[in-house]
């Protein structure tokens, strides 16, 4: 599996890539040599979003090749199309021919061709996209790669099936990505839970062959606090509310924020923030067992709220309530919750959106402004007083999974935000983190979504 990607070395020649807007066809095939304008047109290039079309030199060589630039509407609609238009070129070193990019997203450009180069090729070889790109002058190449690399950890981590991505291969990867930073990682794994007071932790993943954990990664030595929390459910069978099949087939990635965070974390760790990282993913899996948690059972969880399991399928909530309560406790600067947390959300904006809640206004805009600016389209839910009330179920503090389901994405961040009471600035993410199906530079799979935005918007919140 590719643990990241690279732009090509700038030095030796490569061939030029022409972008063509629509609109200024006519003078790019003008301006070209010999045969090539009616070679372009014969094969009826019109520039459209993506379209490419490659030029031979006298030898017979690729001499050039011409990729359109569509529409702006085409652009809205569809992300990293040229990027992953170059990714798909023959064998061979390219460079942009820059003068024809002055109007193009490069940083999107460059993305593109780094998230294409990904494969999923654990379990089957994959073919290799063989066109290398010589980084556009004007990127930031460090800063480029560097998210490819998370994007790609993200990815791997989600692709993994439950059998070889457990709590156990969860905590392996953790210690493995610190490792490769300098950061420290500690973990309070089985019964310790309990003696350690995480007993919503305990009681999701107690029924599972792998123990439930809390795994934690601290890094860097000065500037602000940030708390990062993924849900960590390494397989989600819904417990003994259990899953229909259906909804199952998929629970591999119910991992997915973590996933996420700990791609965020291999970002911010590379780049070298000026920030003090303090990660925590409750690992567990969502298991079907005698000792399994029940429906009907209130648990008391970390800072003393009891909960009554309506629905063990509405686990995540409750192992991130543990781990929001302890990230709480040192007051981090901004606290950041991941999680695949329900299909409400997907229902509410489908699968591109990356729905968020904060009470903090600034936070909600500076996120919104820089998930614009790098094309990872996230979205503002409400964290709606009025629906308080709904997870109040009258016998224990807190109801896990209210009947009826109405606001379902809404009641589980109001349940969340319960956990999160002391921290000013606190975001929560409801993710899918899957990409149904290919799109350029998004293989079908696992995905990241928000990561990229919150990476932008970190040095105006935070004040780096
Ligand atoms: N992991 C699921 C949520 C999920 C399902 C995310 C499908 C993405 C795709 C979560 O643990 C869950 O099962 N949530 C329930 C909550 C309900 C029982 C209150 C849901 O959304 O149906
Ligand atoms: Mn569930
Ligand atoms: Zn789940």
């Amino acid at each position: 599996m590719p643990s990241d990607a690279k732009f090509a070395l700038p030095g030796s020649p490569a061939t030029p890539i022409q972008l063509v807007d629509p609109n200024g066809l006519e003078a790019v095939l003008a301006g070209l040599d010999g045969s090539a304008a009616t070679w372009a047109r014969g094969n009826g290039f019109s520039a459209s979003l993506g379209e490419t079309c490659v030029l031979p030199s006298l030898e017979g060589k690729i001499g050039r090749v011409l990729i359109g630039r569509g529409s702006e509407a085409a652009r809205r609609r569809k992300r990293f199309v040229i990027g992953a238009a170059i990714a798909g070129l023959p064998e061979g070193r390219y460079e942009l021919d820059q003068s024809s990019a002055e109007d193009t997203d490069l940083d999107q450009l460059g993305l593109g061709f780094l998230f294409s180069q990904y494969r999923f090729d654990r379990y089957r070889d994959q073919s290799a996209s063989k066109a290398q790109l010589v980084a556009p002058s004007g990127i930031d190449v460090a800063r480029l790669e560097a998210i490819a690399a998370g994007e790609f950890l993200t990815r791997n981590l989600i692709n993994t099936p439950a059998q070889d991505m457990g709590p156990d291969h969860l905590e392996t990867a953790m210690r493995s990505l610190a490792a490769q930073h300098g950061g420290k990682v500690t973990t309070v794994e089985g019964d310790d839970l309990l003696v350690q007071n995480f007993p919503m932790i305990h009681a999701v993943g107690r029924a599972a062959k792998q123990v439930p954990r809390l795994i934690e990664m601290n890094w860097g030595e000065s500037g602000p606090l940030l708390c990062l929390v993924g849900k960590g459910v390494c397989f989600d069978t819904g417990g003994l509310n259990l899953k229909p099949g259906a909804s199952m087939g998929l629970m591999k990635k119910d991992m997915g924020g973590a996933a996420t965070v700990l791609g965020l974390a291999h970002m911010i760790m590379s780049l070298g923030l000026n920030l003090r990282l303090h990660v925590l993913v409750p690992a567990v899996e969502n298991s079907v067992d005698g000792s399994a948690f029940r429906p009907g059972d209130i648990l008391t969880a970390r800072n003393g709220k009891t909960v009554e399991i309506n629905n063990t399928d509405a686990e995540g909530r409750l192992v991130l309530a543990d781990a929001l309560a302890l990230a709480s406790e040192a007051k981090p600067d901004l606290m950041i919750c991941m999680a695949t947390l329900t299909g409400a959300a997907r229902v509410a904006v489908g699968p591109d959106l990356a729905p968020f809640y904060t009470d903090d206004e600034g936070c909600a805009k500076t996120l919104g402004d820089a998930a614009a600016r790098v094309n990872d389209p996230v979205w503002r839910m409400p964290f709606h007083d009025p629906y308080e009330a709904m997870i109040e179920p009258g016998i224990a503090d807190l109801d896990n999974a209210p009947s009826g389901g109405m606001a379902g994405s809404i009641t589980a961040a109001l349940f969340l935000r319960r956990f999160a009471s002391e921290v000013p600035r606190f975001i929560h993410f409801d993710i899918y983190g899957w990409q149904r199906a290919n799109a350029p530079a998004r293989p079908k799979g696992g995905i990241g979504q928000g990561a990229r935005a919150i990476l932008d918007a970190l040095p105006e919140v935070l004040d780096l």
